[in-house]
């Protein structure tokens, strides 16, 4: 039996957890859930799974909830995230977080020893250095979620890494795959939330649909899987049925397809090293007609060029592109600015960075907050 903290448990990521784990009581036990503004959802969460810890990190609904709970001690903000995290009785944690904030919990986590179980890529992007340098001293395992680093986790079992040519990280391309870059003027809000073949939260979403989400997993990678960036590839794939894929020396390639359903990444970082027959429904080979593969067009969506220019900078650029990002998106939703001036507000903010090299976590969180008043500074003049 693991004891489970979700952390965002109210999220896209969250929800599916909670799927995931029901139809087997007998190996989870939800030890701790968090929210942030839907209160409602999280209740009615914390009746039914009965953890023994919930966090709210916004304070209305902190408030809003107080006394609702009677059950679980309810604690409040990142230092009830931490509280939570580092329990003795918690296994593992699952990081369905949105954005930096996630950064502090998980190194709480990795310091406690905990298995953490990743869908929150922004960690890694911040910090990917500190955090998985952290999680080695202290023997803490990080599993990936996202279905691309789930998928690329499953393949390099064919081979040795030194026998790894390439990895690929499929994206579906969005909603604006084929869509004339002189018309990304009138993309409105709506627009980019809908996305053709996942159904995720707002701000990933809006990623995909600026390509921004693939320079995030590139980084992602290259922590996850201590990968050189220019082994690490891009390949758009609309149908979103082959998840990624691991080219070795040889010329085999390796891929992993499956539905286009969060619920399998989830379950497989919940289960590993185990399989175990999967409660949502299976994904039929026969009615997939066709599998598509095309390079990224980097004029359209300059966004995955990113992710190579922030790794090879180094030190604190990755961070600054990571804030200046969740500070576009958030314009962008907010009807602030239009969708075709994200990529290049995070160009500008990421090219006006002085880097600082070997950053300590002080350097880091220092850099964030210059990229977000950076970014502001853009948006309002
Ligand atoms: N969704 C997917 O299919 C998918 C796939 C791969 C990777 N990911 C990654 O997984 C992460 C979560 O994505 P998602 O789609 O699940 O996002 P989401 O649906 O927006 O959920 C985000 C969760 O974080 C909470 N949250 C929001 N702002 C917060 C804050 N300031 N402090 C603390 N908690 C806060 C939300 O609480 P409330 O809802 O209560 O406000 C919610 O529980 C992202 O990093 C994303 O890139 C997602």
């Amino acid at each position: 039996m693991k004891n489970l903290v979700i952390l965002g448990s109210t999220g896209s990521i969250g929800r599916n957890t909670l799927e995931v784990i029901e139809p087997f009581p007998q190996d989870f036990r939800v030890w701790g859930l968090s929210g942030h503004s839907n209160i409602e959802l999280l209740e009615a969460q914390t009746l039914k799974f009965n953890p023994e810890f919930v966090t709210v990190t916004d304070e209305k609904s902190y408030q809003v909830l107080k006394g609702k709970v009677p059950g679980s001690k309810l604690l409040f903000g990142i230092e009830g995230l931490k509280e939570m995290v580092s329990q003795a009785d918690a296994d593992m944690v699952i990081n369905g977080l949105v954005g930096s904030v996630g950064l502090f919990p998980s190194l709480t986590a990795i310091e406690n020893g905990k298995t953490l179980a990743l869908a929150n890529k922004e960690v890694l992007v911040m910090a990917g250095e500190l955090v998985t340098q952290k999680a080695q001293e202290k023997k803490a395992q990080i599993l990936p979620i996202d279905s691309e680093h789930s998928g690329i986790f499953q393949c390099l079992f064919s081979g040795k890494k030194e026998e790894v040519k390439n990895l690929f990280l499929t994206a579906s391309g969005g909603p604006f795959l084929n869509r004339d870059k002189k018309d990304f003027d009138e993309i409105k809000v709506s627009d980019a939330l809908a996305h053709p073949t996942w159904k995720m939260g707002k701000k990933i979403t809006v990623d995909s649909a600026t390509l921004m989400n693939k320079t995030l997993e590139i980084i992602e990678a290259h922590w996850l899987f201590n990968m050189a960036p220019e082994k690490i590839k891009v390949v758009i794939h609309p149908q979103s049925i082959v998840h990624s894929l691991v080219e070795f020396i040889d010329g085999s390639i390796i891929a992993q397809m499956g539905a286009t359903d969060m619920k399998l990444p989830i379950q497989y970082a919940l289960f590993y090293p185990e399989r175990k027959v999967a409660s949502s429904n299976g994904f039929n080979l026969s009615s997939v007609k066709t599998l598509t593969f095309q390079e990224p067009d980097t004029e359209k969506f300059p966004a995955v060029k990113l992710g190579y220019q922030a790794l090879k900078l180094k030190g604190t650029a990755p961070a600054v592109l990571n804030a200046a990002n969740e500070v576009a998106v958030n314009c962008f939703l907010e009807e602030k600015i239009p969708f075709s001036r994200i990529c290049p507000i995070v160009e500008e903010v990421l090219s006006s960075h002085s880097v600082i090299s070997a950053p300590s976590l002080d350097d880091i969180l220092k850099a964030d907050l210059w990229g977000r008043e950076k970014t502001l500074t853009l948006i309002k003049n």
